[in-house]
């Protein structure tokens, strides 16, 4: 490979995730979503849940609506419950993935079903475009055998949840923002180059350790964001420590974006329309 070719993607904004709380109040570490950093067309919120105190979790995520976009929960530690409004259920283990499209509604509930030990992952919200807002909902729920383990020279291993790294394949597929998800495991000294394609937005969140990244080297300590410029990889560095990293990248729908609660729509007319709907039991 010639490596006057590769283009590493610079640091273009970094960002600290913040404490919040959700659903009947599990607290998390809200990533994209806040007032530093609203969204990364096309994802729209980034939450890491990660603790093993029962209090920060236990009350869970009761009964809830969402219409217009997409959440991905990846568990790291522990169990979910998932139900929801058409009779479908499920239990999230530790490494597995539900790539949930609400399209045009769903109800449902996540709640923990451990009442101790830690409890860690993910929850990242993809946005639809127009057309596709109002789609019967999809569920692809992966279990941690199927999504392919990537083993790179230096010690470097990536499970890829959605997207190709050498000959792992992702196992999510058919979603509109053709979207790019790695966790990255990274021994301490260890330095690894990800194709990324050109026109996705990207961006990567540091869970463990210390990344540096692109050819500056730009350090994003734990629990930080960096969302990458332009470029045609992802350049990332353990220069300290092992290091974790979730890697995600999607084609950017550039359209209006009408944001309450849990709908997700184009104008301020669909998201009452919305309201409208839950309120008289149309999800
Ligand atoms: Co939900």
């Amino acid at each position: 490979m010639d490596g006057a070719m590769i283009r590493p993607r610079p640091v273009a904004r970094l960002a600290r995730g913040m404490p919040a709380s959700d659903g009947a109040g599990v607290k998390l570490n809200r990533v994209i979503g806040t007032p530093q950093l609203a969204d990364v067309d096309p994802f729209l919120m980034l939450d890491e849940f990660r603790s093993d105190d029962a209090a920060d979790y236990i009350a869970g995520f009761p009964d809830h609506p969402h219409r217009g976009f997409e959440t991905v929960t990846y568990m790291l530690a522990g169990r979910m419950r998932h139900g929801d409004n058409k009779g479908h259920t499920g239990r999230l283990d530790a490494g597995s993935v539900q790539w949930m499209t609400a399209g045009r509604g769903i109800v449902h509930s996540e709640m923990p079903e451990q009442e101790n030990g830690l409890m860690q992952g993910f929850q990242l919200w993809v946005n639809l475009p127009a057309k596709d807002k109002m789609v019967a909902p999809r569920y692809q729920e992966i279990p941690p055998a199927e999504i392919p383990v990537a083993a790179l020279p230096g010690g470097v291993s990536v499970k890829v949840i959605a997207g190709k790294v050498g000959d792992a394949t992702g196992p999510i597929d058919g979603i509109a923002t053709d979207p790019i998800l790695l966790d990255l495991a990274l021994p301490a000294g260890a330095r690894v180059a990800l194709p990324l394609p050109p026109g996705h937005n990207a961006f990567l969140y540091v869970f463990d350790g210390e990344a540096a990244i692109g050819e500056a080297g730009t350090r994003v300590p734990r629990g930080s964001i960096a969302v990458l410029g332009e470029g045609d990889s992802a350049l990332v560095a353990a220069p300290a420590a092992a290091t974790r990293v979730l890697l995600a990248a999607g084609r950017p729908l550039n359209e209006p974006v009408a944001r309450y609660g849990p709908f997700v729509m184009n104008t301020a007319d669909e998201i009452r329309q919305a309201l409208l709907d839950f309120q008289l039991g149309r999800f």
